[in-house]
């Protein structure tokens, strides 16, 4: 099969497009023909080595070459055969996942069968291939470490990206009044999809508004709890997904730092991380529901064809792309 293997640390350029064995399903696991992809942070995160703190990390990075050679950590595609023991799904099958080793930048990758769920019937494999990282993580913050319910105030920042635009449409299904973050362009693209209010962040300051919320979705810059905690209400709380990348401690010094000043106050600081998230299959099941009654939907910037991965890759790293960018395998 062709796939794009990374063999060291670096640029787009490092993604070499190879012919390597298919793999085989071992027991428990499906071999899926990829359809598409979609290319996020943690893909560059993986390519490039950084932060070089997460090499230092156990069951993130490797220290001193990839640890995941086939990136790509959302796959749609077709069952083309199972393992031992399978029950659940056969040649044919229709389906997507979010596989923690990655895979999708080939065009076949073998999935333990317990993190697949069939593709929802009214998205095509481009747009179920947006689906499972971001709108996965949109999910937890949403619902498991914002406990957004009807009447809260939620301001999300960072809005208009790959998590961001999920983010903003399940905080509206769970009830929410959402103030939107992000750069003017995108503004009638988050209020389509239901936010209450729109803060330009190169205009104004969220954190020195007048609104109070009580739970922040922080996506995206370089903001201290510090100053988070002023919009906050006093027992609100800052959901933690992303920040500013940087080369040796950032998004994560930031998380970090974030985590233990709000050890001291009344309000709290939550992380919301789909990787090591242990039912991913049910985060697919209940995003399927909400995109099969219209709650919910991808948006996508930009498909590209497999044979320019490395410009997707390339593009999605500036992190000014509205919604998602796909490849078809
Ligand atoms: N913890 C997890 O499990 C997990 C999972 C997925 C992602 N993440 C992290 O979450 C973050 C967002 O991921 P993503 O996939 O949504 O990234 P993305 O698609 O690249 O989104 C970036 C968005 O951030 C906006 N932005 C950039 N600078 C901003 C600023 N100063 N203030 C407000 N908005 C700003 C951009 O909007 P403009 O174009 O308008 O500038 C863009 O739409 C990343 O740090 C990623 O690593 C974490």
């Amino acid at each position: 099969m062709k796939a794009y293997v990374l063999r060291s640390y670096g640029s787009p350029d490092e993604l070499q497009l190879t012919d390597v064995a298919t793999p085989v399903p071992g027991p428990g696991e499906v071999l899926v023909r990829v359809r598409a992809t979609s290319v996020q942070p943690w893909d560059w995160h993986h390519m490039r080595g950084e932060p070089y703190l997460s090499r230092l990390m156990p069951g993130s990075l490797g220290l001193r070459e990839p640890k995941i050679t086939i990136l790509g950590a959302d796959v749609a595609g077709e069952v083309a055969a199972v393992g031992e023991g399978v029950t659940e799904f056969a040649p044919g099958d229709e389906v997507f996942a979010m596989p923690p080793e990655g895979g999708g930048f080939g065009e076949y990758v073998c999935i333990a069968e317990r993190l697949l769920a069939p593709k929802p019937k009214s998205l095509s494999f481009e747009q179920a291939a947006a689906v499972p990282l971001a709108a996965g993580t949109a999910l937890l913050a949403v619902r498991d470490a914002g406990r957004v319910e009807p009447g809260r105030r939620v301001l999300i920042n960072g809005a208009s990206g790959g998590v961001g635009t999920f983010a903003v449409q399940l905080a509206k299904a769970y009830g929410a009044h959402v103030t939107a973050v992000c750069g003017a362009r995108n503004a009638d693209l988050v209020r389509s999809l239901g936010a209450d209010e729109v803060i330009d962040y190169k205009k104004e300051d969220f954190t020195r508004g007048a609104e109070r919320y009580d739970v922040l979705l922080y996506l995206a810059g370089n903001r201290s709890f510090a100053e988070c905690r002023r919009v906050l209400t006093r027992k609100g709380v800052c959901v933690l997904v992303g920040a500013a990348a940087g080369r040796w401690v950032q998004p994560m010094g930031r998380m970090m730092g974030t985590l233990a000043a709000a050890a001291f106050t009344s309000q709290k600081a939550v992380l919301a991380d789909v990787v090591g998230y242990p039912d991913s299959r049910g985060n697919l099941l209940e995003l399927t529901a909400f995109i099969e009654d219209g709650t919910l939907r991808p948006v996508i910037d930009r498909v590209y064809p497999f044979e320019d991965l490395r410009a997707a890759v390339r593009y999605q790293e500036e992190g000014h792309a509205p919604g998602k960018v796909v490849v078809t395998v």
